[in-house]
């Protein structure tokens, strides 16, 4: 049975039972700001499991959209996805156990309505008791009568069979079906067996038809809720892998066409790698359908993190370069009937996607050119962003041995340092070291930089004045500014201010400072060691993946920390200085 086809018969079988059909909601949560996405699909209803009225009814079913990346470096067996379709059907405060049981079995031994599945080859679990709620025996009653025997029925306790979605909001125990993945072959198990056959994946967990009646804040049940609820979740990319008789659903409909076009095209095919880049690529589609774009931060860092993940296993298995499109456009296929925003924003996910992996891809080069000169991995992962993932990697590849104690031993020393500038030490310190001061100080930074990113790349600073109220500026340039150009300028400053990108200083030799093209004064003569500023992602954390950091200067400081802390720039002023020389007067509000 293919996917599209579990899907229909689904949403069928629950409309019939009187449930009204509800659309997935969007993987970025609408009012919910516990959470970067849903991660199940309770998370959009949670309102109404909590005694809101839903406008369609009491009886509700959908497939939402899920994206989990918590276990991330789980991706590439047979079980974990960072995206997935969770199908449910949902009581809110209408019936309970003995319904939602029972049609769960219905559901999934049907021929004619459902799934056909053996209900010899079931197991089920459900909880065994606690200090918050008793045994529950209702459930055990309820599956017996539809034939389930006792022996194949597992008592659990609250870690494996009290769902809730985190430390707070709508709980309950919950009861869940196994199937066996060996047609009939694992049959009775005692407990032990029972578990250690669902670690070794010869039975696996297909649904989970959880009862929520109680509450959660801060991490304990606090009681009941006003009504008995019913939430249930079957993964539809595992039901897939089921009845199609798979260990994973990278071998069914869903996966295939992407796998098969992976194998294909790999040089050194490497099941895993293909794995993850089929998973991230097709999470990534559906996120920027959702509206997600690649950022420093939040939704758009995880985003980001997924594509270059995605890149750097295409590398590994040798794709050829328009490969992710390639795969964009397999995805697009596969869902164009269900998912109807993956083909209204299929350009700009190409361009998001392919965006990112060429801006990727010029980090990688800069990274793997200083790693081949054997920099050390503390310089790689804070001057060119190179993640200490990537370097142990190349490393292993390579059988060089790196120190992963003294590079942690250096990333701490090194924030410690940034945070205790000293003053005056070199050439290009503040001598007012004021609040203001040296806000407007990194402010100068950011300005020159935004200069050279909108204006041109020649610019640079000829000269320099702070005083607590404003900042000033020389730079080379051989006319006026545009309004336009200003604007542009100080719009850039202050998206970067509400990035609040990470201010480090660091010291190193004049010559290693000039090969990273820090910016320098015309005319001064440095010292041996310098000092150098770094403003931007790529010093955010040693296993940042960014292209590095936006502005590098020779200076003493002292900065603020953070960008954050700056308020709101704005030019004030700008002038002729002197020939081919320009003159800004700024403010922070
Ligand atoms: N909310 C339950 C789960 O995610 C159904 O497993």
């Amino acid at each position: 049975m293919q996917s599209n086809e579990i899907r229909t018969r689904f949403i069928k079988f629950f409309e019939k039972r009187g449930h009204a059909v509800i659309l997935s909601a969007s993987l970025v949560p609408q009012n919910d700001p516990s959470v970067l996405f849903n991660t199940a699909g309770m998370q959009p209803l949670a309102p109404y499991l909590l005694g809101e009225k839903h406008p369609l009814g009491n009886r509700l079913v959908n497939i939402q959209k899920c994206v989990r990346t918590v276990d991330l470096d789980d991706v590439g067996d047979n079980r974990h996805f960072s995206f997935f379709e969770m199908m449910g059907n949902w009581s809110l405060g209408d019936y309970f156990k003995k319904e939602a049981i029972t049609w769960s079995y219905e559901f999934l031994t049907s021929k004619e309505e459902g799934l056909g599945l053996n209900p010899d080859f079931l197991y089920i679990t459900i909880f065994e008791g606690d200090d918050n709620a008793p045994l529950d025996e209702e459930s055990k009653k309820i599956w017996m009568s539809l034939g389930i025997a006792e022996h194949r029925i597992y008592t659990l306790p609250a870690d494996g069979n009290w769902w809730s979605p985190g430390d707070n909001g709508p709980c309950g125990p919950c009861s869940e079906m196994f199937y066996d993945m060996e047609n009939g072959v694992v049959g009775d198990l005692s407990k032990e067996e029972f578990i250690d056959a669902v670690k070794e994946e010869r039975i696996v967990e297909i649904w989970n038809d959880v009862f929520m009646e109680y509450e959660k804040k801060n991490g304990k049940v606090i009681g009941k809720l006003k009504q008995k609820n019913v939430d249930t979740g079957a993964g539809l990319e595992r039901m897939t892998a089921v009845m199609q008789g798979k260990k994973t659903a990278y071998e069914t409909d869903i996966f295939l066409p992407i796998m098969e076009k992976i194998k294909n095209f790999s040089q050194n095919y490497e099941e895993k790698s293909a794995r993850i880049v089929a998973d991230h690529i097709r999470t990534s589609i559906f996120l920027i359908a959702d509206g997600v774009i690649p950022a420093n931060k939040d939704r758009g860092y995880i985003l980001r993190r997924l594509i270059r993940r995605a890149v750097r296993h295409m590398d590994i298995l040798g794709l050829p370069k328009d490969s992710s499109l390639k795969i964009i456009e397999i995805v697009k296929n596969k869902y164009t009937e269900t998912h109807a925003n993956i083909l209204q924003n299929y350009k700009t996910i190409t361009d998001e996607i392919i965006k990112e992996e060429n801006k990727f891809r010029e980090t990688l080069e800069r990274g793997l050119k200083e790693f081949e000169k054997g920099i050390d991995p503390f310089v790689l992962a804070t001057t060119y962003g190179f993640p200490l993932e990537m370097t142990l990697e190349l490393a292993k590849e390579k059988r060089i041995k790196i120190d992963i104690e003294d590079f942690h031993k250096k990333m701490e020393e090194h924030q410690k340092l940034s945070q205790t500038a000293s003053v005056g030490m070199f050439k290009g310190g503040l001598a007012d070291t004021s609040d203001a001061t040296i806000k407007l100080h990194t402010a100068h930074h950011l300005l020159l930089a935004a200069l050279q990113k909108i204006v041109s790349h020649d610019i640079h600073q000829r000269g320099s004045n702070i005083t607590s109220e404003r900042l000033r500026m020389d730079f080379s340039f051989d006319r006026k500014l545009t309004d336009e150009e200003k604007k542009k300028v100080e719009d850039q400053v202050n998206e970067w201010i509400s990035m609040k990108l990470p201010v480090v200083r660091r010291e190193m030799s004049r010559t290693e400072a000039e090969k990273l093209g820090a910016e320098m004064e015309f005319g001064v003569k440095y010292p041996e060691i310098v000092s150098l500023y770094f403003i931007g992602p790529a010093t955010m954390s040693q296993d940042d993946i960014d292209d590095g950091p936006l502005s590098i200067e020779f200076c003493g400081g002292p900065h603020v920390t953070n960008t954050g802390d700056l308020g709101i720039f704005k030019i004030q002023k700008e002038e002729a200085s002197s020939a081919g020389v320009r003159r800004i007067k700024a403010v922070l509000t």
